[in-house]
């Protein structure tokens, strides 16, 4: 048993939610928004539909799908909120956990994207699933993309970064290593080193432990049926299977 003492909140939320955009730029996500258009689209439909993206982040996917829905973005954090908003100003923002949320309305289809990773054990995914569920109307659509299930797990290294477009001098570089400390349980980890830069400033270094679920296929089939989803897995164009819930 390893035991992990990380803080609940990675700091890419936190103090460098205004980097978020140098890391994982909008741009990126243009092919994986048009994947999850084609599953949440309802071809019959003629007026745009309603939209709810729970852990919407930078608001990378939605600065794509906004163009089909009429989005509802939430977000545990309010730095991530206030990067999206710059980019979304046309969307709907809320603070909000996945866990517990209840607006007391319901939408068309329902989101989550990679922010699903964040739910840790088995009570965290299926609280996040029944408030899908409770924000999804009957024959609406909800939509999970997990990184990784525990059938696709693979431990690797990967780099990128970009450099801002806006003159404000700001670039980041990282390193992403993807390890899993115990493959008895139901967590892995991320670790980023972040190397900063800031106009003429000295290079800074910052190193981020994200702790993220990893649940069986068959945990998720049965946890989609336990919120009153008719759920189904698909595989996705890059190796990953993602999960699609029509509410029954
Ligand atoms: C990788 S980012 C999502 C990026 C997003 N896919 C995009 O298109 O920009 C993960 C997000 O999940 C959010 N998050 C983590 N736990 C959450 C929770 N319990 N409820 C709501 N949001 C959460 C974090 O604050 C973070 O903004």
């Amino acid at each position: 048993m390893v035991t992990l003492s990380v803080p609940d909140t990675p700091k890419l939320y936190g103090e460098l939610a205004s980097w978020f955009h140098l890391l994982s730029s909008p741009g990126d996500y243009a092919e994986e928004a048009d994947f999850a258009q084609s599953l949440l689209a309802d071809p019959a439909r003629t007026i745009p539909a309603t939209l709810l993206e729970l852990g919407s982040g930078g608001g990378n996917n939605a600065s794509h799908l906004k163009a089909h829905f009429k989005m509802t973005l939430v977000d545990i954090s309010d730095g991530m909120l206030d990067l999206s908003r710059s980019l979304n100003p046309e969307c709907e923002h809320i603070q909000g956990d996945m866990k517990c949320l209840r607006l007391g309305r319901v939408f068309d289809a329902v989101f989550i994207h990679d922010a699903i990773m964040y739910m840790t054990t088995q009570d965290d995914l299926s609280r996040a699933l029944e408030t899908a569920r409770c924000h999804c109307k009957p024959g609406g659509v909800a939509l999970f993309m997990p990184d990784v299930i525990q059938e696709t797990f693979v431990s690797l290294t990967t780099h990128g970064g970009h450099d801002s477009t806006t003159g404000d001098g700001r670039s980041i570089r990282y390193i992403e290593w993807t390890f899993d400390p115990d493959p008895s349980d139901n967590t892995y980890t991320v670790d980023f080193a972040y190397l900063l830069r800031e106009a003429r400033e000295p290079v800074r270094v910052v190193h981020d432990t994200h702790v993220f679920g990893i649940f069986p296929r068959d945990t998720w089939l049965r946890l989609l049926k336990d919120a009153r989803f008719e759920g189904r897995c698909v595989a996705d164009p890059w190796g990953r299977e993602v999960f699609v819930g029509r509410a029954i």
